[in-house]
């Protein structure tokens, strides 16, 4: 079973390296199944009905969110799809799936997404203790997580909580893919950060004299995606037959 997780594809950009780089990379690495981290895929953040469609044409199975899963005015509609997950420690009452099981042949993959807590700014429950909560009830034959935060210290604990109890957990957020791949004592597989797919020169993404004016006024601004840029294109392949995870990382 290969998988292919293509971190967060943010706005305009990512939506561009991805229509050019997905065949190319799907033809090279062949996965049996497709995850994309879609949190950020609209120009104003969010996942659309319009691009989960599309996407699910060309072969995508599954989107993972975060931070922005609340952003769009129709994200009701978008959480209530049945190949939508957001992350599961957010409250009790907040709509959208806590986890997917999707059959693959005979096999049935559960994903799950979770959200850190650490540099984070929304009032989230412990994804240590919901992760537990949710494996209780899962019975699936693989299990991949999402992990969505921000400090690496965290997203190490919730790997070795979850070692040997999941198949992957892979970090999201940071848009900054890093060079940790590695495989757990007890055999999951990790990264720290998939990276983003979509501007190469930016901001993690947003425009780069937004993002340099806000640390030095120190004001508050919403920083503008930046639309005029080379690309990248960041992706982890995850065999679990063989317990291996490949960068796959484009940088044009
Ligand atoms: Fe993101
Ligand atoms: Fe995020």
């Amino acid at each position: 079973m290969k998988i292919l997780f293509i971190g967060d594809i943010y706005n305009e950009l990512g939506q561009k390296s991805f229509d050019k780089y997905f065949a190319q990379v799907k033809n090279q690495y062949k996965p049996n199944f497709i995850i994309v981290n879609g949190e950020n895929i609209e120009k104003t953040n969010g996942l659309s009905e319009k691009i989960y469609k599309e996407y699910l044409s060309l072969g995508v199975n599954v989107f993972t969110l975060g931070n922005h899963a609340f952003s769009r005015k129709d994200f009701q509609e978008v959480l209530d799809l049945p190949y939508v997950v957001r992350p599961a420690n957010y409250g009790k009452n907040t709509p959208g799936k806590e986890f997917v099981e999707i059959k693959y042949n005979d096999k049935k993959i559960a994903i799950i997404n979770l959200i850190g807590r650490v540099f984070m700014h929304d009032q989230t429950d412990n994804p240590f203790t919901k992760v537990d909560e949710l494996l209780e009830k899962i019975a699936s034959d693989y299990i991949i997580v999402d992990f969505h935060a921000e400090a690496t210290s965290e997203k190490y604990a919730m790997a070795y909580y979850l070692d040997g109890r999941v198949d992957a957990v892979i970090g999201t957020h940071t848009h900054v893919p890093t060079a940790d791949n590695i495989v757990l004592p007890k055999g999951t597989l990790y990264i720290s950060d998939v990276g983003m797919t979509g501007a190469k020169y930016g901001i993690i993404g947003g425009n780069v004299e937004q993002g340099i004016r806000k640390f030095i006024t120190g004001m508050p601004e919403r920083v503008k995606p930046e639309t005029e840029s080379i690309l990248q294109f960041n992706a982890v392949l995850l065999d679990l037959y063989n317990r291996k995870i490949e960068r796959i990382n484009i940088f044009e």
